[in-house]
């Protein structure tokens, strides 16, 4: 026999009781380091000396900072009466240090931040203000709330490994004013905590196609949690941003619904778990009425008529034992008892008739329940407010299926729920998750103090500096075995149209190869400046990727990069892609849904379920669109294969970092290194296959008799051999 759920916490105004204690101690004993918070008077003397700056027609630069906890970094703004809000820089630390969202201070960050000073002219004393990713006083005041609201039970919530990672590292960064100190001599070391999901949405909307209408733009914020809230809403309009609501707790949370089942059930990291876990939805039973885990797991999240999404507390216990114990023993005998999913991952097949293992199954139930809550959330806020254009961010935004359903959903009943006539218009930026937030900061404090919307982004690329010809080799230096050949060029677009012809018959020859160049894209996902390529035509590929060049679970897809006109071709596409919202297929931000013709030609670019993450390559840039399009004369389809160059780490930063990758990686052939200022390095080793450096001298010799200017090669080089 069912209980009746328990929704909210226990003990709310106990709780409330014990943040208003909290809060004023916190703040007073942060500001004592030099840390503030958005309300405080030195927030508001910032804010109001950056309005009297732009209306001396004065530039002004502001550094946003995720001074440590969990995705460090920091960012460069630049801020003008004349230009609006435009982005610098946006440094991600864990490319640099290799760890995955890196929890240290952002040392290296910093450092590029400081290179980006010297490149500009300027000096750490002409930043206007450093703000952080998150309201660190607000988030610890809010974790005593959370104590107090279900005393005596949440008395685990103190373990330190409550959470992946623990809260020291969070603690620590009310350090920042003494990291801004030692790293930026010169600047004013005070330091305001922004309201997190306020930052989250401040760089969504304000990079935006949207931040210019006039009309209605909804601006929804869901993450595992952010200072005080799990779900935000907010609303532009005429060049405004506000908040609409927020929903004051941590743990009524779809971020962590998706990654606290994903993660205690698939036996992977919260953080690399969500991914794989969609991955693997793909395969099990999408039949709500069949599926053996949806009843069981729909009974965790409950929908109110006002929109909100609510926890059953005898179900999930994860509010009071985080990630030590998410699920209460009701729940998993509900659920059939962790016994049940036995199947394992190694039973996963590509094969049609294959035995799809009950994890799968619990994989697609949980996605079915999160697509549910996710558009009874929309639903609430697009009929609310009658905006047409939705902008999601917030690390659940990553789930690109779940967003390309609401917008099937939006275009297939146009009236809905909602009973609002017209289809959606979406966007998510390509950083939805929080190595955004630093930049995010930024731009709320200048969104707070009079700054208005600059040009939209066009590029995601800003992390770290485009690499030199010195650093390039001798970062292949450094790795043994590899071999090198040094590419002379024309210089300029001439050049670029050569590489992309070198790539192209790499890959159209069943090659996998990569490419090194320019700034590092943002974010999680691979967009033409660190990616391995290979030939979309056989599904093989798909496996040999997984297998040897990734090392990754058999059963994870890889998206396709594709020519703007050839795309039609391939998928469906809910939104034009002439479109205001067209960026959005820039950076994989939707999936899409493949034509028959596809399965035919591209097996390997689709998902077992016939979706993709596409990437269209902007016709703006030469190398991958000539790429794209020679390939297209060779392949019969200008689709490529895209991954991030990188092995169980975040996308590979350094050159140093990309020949290490290529040195072990056996079915990797090659990596292409452009330096910035056109010097181009093929490399490649012997050392996983003996036929290697034929097959590279063959491809060279092709690509010398391929059309348009030979370029000359010189002499080989083997630093090590
Ligand atoms: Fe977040």
């Amino acid at each position: 026999m069912r209980s009746e759920p328990r929704l909210g916490p226990a003990h709310p105004h106990l709780g409330r009781a014990g943040f208003r204690l909290a809060y004023p101690v916190l703040r007073r004993w942060a500001e004592g380091r030099e840390f503030y918070t958005p309300d405080s008077g030195v927030a508001r003397e910032l804010g109001r000396s950056l309005r009297e700056k732009l209306e001396r027609g004065e530039p002004a630069y502001l550094i946003g900072l995720g001074p440590g906890g969990h995705d460090s970094g920091a960012a460069l703004l630049e801020v003008t009466a004349r230009d609006g809000i435009r982005l610098l820089s946006s440094h991600e630390e864990e490319r640099f240090s290799g760890v995955r969202h890196e929890a240290g201070p952002p040392l290296r960050s910093l450092a590029q931040v400081r290179s980006d000073l010297d490149r500009l002219g300027l000096f750490p004393k002409d930043i206007h203000a450093h703000l952080a990713s998150f309201d660190y006083v607000r988030m610890f005041a809010g974790g005593v709330e959370s104590f107090f609201q279900e005393v005596p039970w949440s008395v685990g919530l103190v373990r330190s490994d409550v959470y992946p990672g623990g809260l020291g590292p969070q603690w620590r960064a009310f350090g920042a004013a003494r990291l801004v100190a030692s790293e930026l001599p010169g600047s004013s070391p005070r330091v305001v905590g922004m309201g997190h999901h306020g930052n989250h949405a401040s760089f969504a909307w304000a990079l935006s196609p949207f931040a210019q209408q006039s009309e209605p733009v909804l601006v929804l914020v869901l993450d595992a949690t952010g200072d005080d809230c799990a779900i935000s809403i907010y609303l532009a309009r005429n060049q405004h941003l506000r908040q609409l609501h927020q929903n004051q707790s941590f743990w009524d949370s779809l971020g962590h619904f998706y990654g606290l089942i994903s993660s205690s059930f698939g036996g992977w990291p919260i953080g690399s778990a969500e991914g794989r876990w969609m991955a693997a939805a793909a395969f099990g039973n999408q039949d709500r009425g069949t599926n053996r885990y949806y009843r069981a797991l729909r009974r965790l999240l409950h929908g109110g008529e006002d929109g909100s999404i609510l926890i059953d507390r005898t179900l999930a216990q994860w509010h009071v034992s985080g990630a030590v114990r998410p699920f209460s023993q009701k729940f998993l005998d509900a659920l059939g008892g962790p016994s049940a999913i036995e199947a394992g991952w190694e039973g996963l097949s590509f094969e049609p008739n294959s035995r799809v293992p009950e994890l799968a199954d619990l994989a697609a139930a949980s996605q079915l329940v999160f697509e549910e809550a996710l558009q009874h959330v929309v639903d609430h806020w697009v009929a609310a407010t009658g905006a047409r254009r939705v902008i999601l961010t917030g690390g659940t935004a990553l789930n690109c299926v779940a967003l390309q359903k609401v917008l099937e959903r939006s275009h297939r009943d146009a009236v809905g729920q909602s009973g609002i006539a017209g289809a959606l218009c979406i966007w998510v930026p390509p950083a939805p998750a929080d190595e955004a937030t630093p930049a995010g900061a930024a731009i709320h404090f200048a969104l707070q103090h009079g700054s208005r919307p600059g040009e939209p982004l066009q590029h995601a690329f800003y992390c770290g500096d485009e690499p030199t010809a010195g650093e390039i080799e001798s970062g292949l230096s450094a790795a043994q075995g590899l071999e090198t050949e040094p590419l002379e060029l024309p210089s300029g677009r001439t050049g670029q149209l050569d590489l992309a012809r070198l790539l192209a018959v790499i890959v159209a020859d069943e090659g996998v190869v990569g490419l090194f160049r320019g700034r590092a894209e943002i974010g999680r996902r691979a967009l033409g400046h660190r990616s391995i390529f290979a030939s979309p035509r056989r599904l093989a590929m798909r496996d040999f990727l997984n297998r040897e060049v990734k090392f990754r679970d058999p059963f994870r897809p890889f998206a396709p990069l594709c020519t703007l006109r050839d795309a039609p071709r391939w998928f469906h596409f809910e939104q034009p892609l002439d479109g205001e919202a067209a960026s959005v297929y820039r950076w994989m931000g939707l999936a899409v849904r493949a034509k028959p013709e596809a399965f035919e030609r591209i097996p390997g670019a689709l998902h077992v379920d016939g979706t993709a993450r596409l990437q269209i390559a902007p016709d703006d840039d030469a190398l991958l669109f000539c790429f794209l399009e020679t390939l297209g004369r060779q392949i019969g389809a200008e689709v490529a294969l895209n991954t991030s160059l990188n092995l169980h780490a975040p996308i590979v930063q350094t050159p140093a970092q990309a020949a290490r990758l290529l040195r072990n990686s056996p079915g990797l052939d090659a990596i292409l290194f452009v330096a910035g200022s056109g010097e181009a390095y093929l490399a490649w080793t012997a050392m996983h296959t003996r036929e290697r450096p034929q097959r590279i001298q063959s491809w060279l010799a092709r690509w010398r008799r391929a059309e348009g200017a030979p370029p000359r090669l010189r002499a080989l080089t083997n630093p090590r051999g």
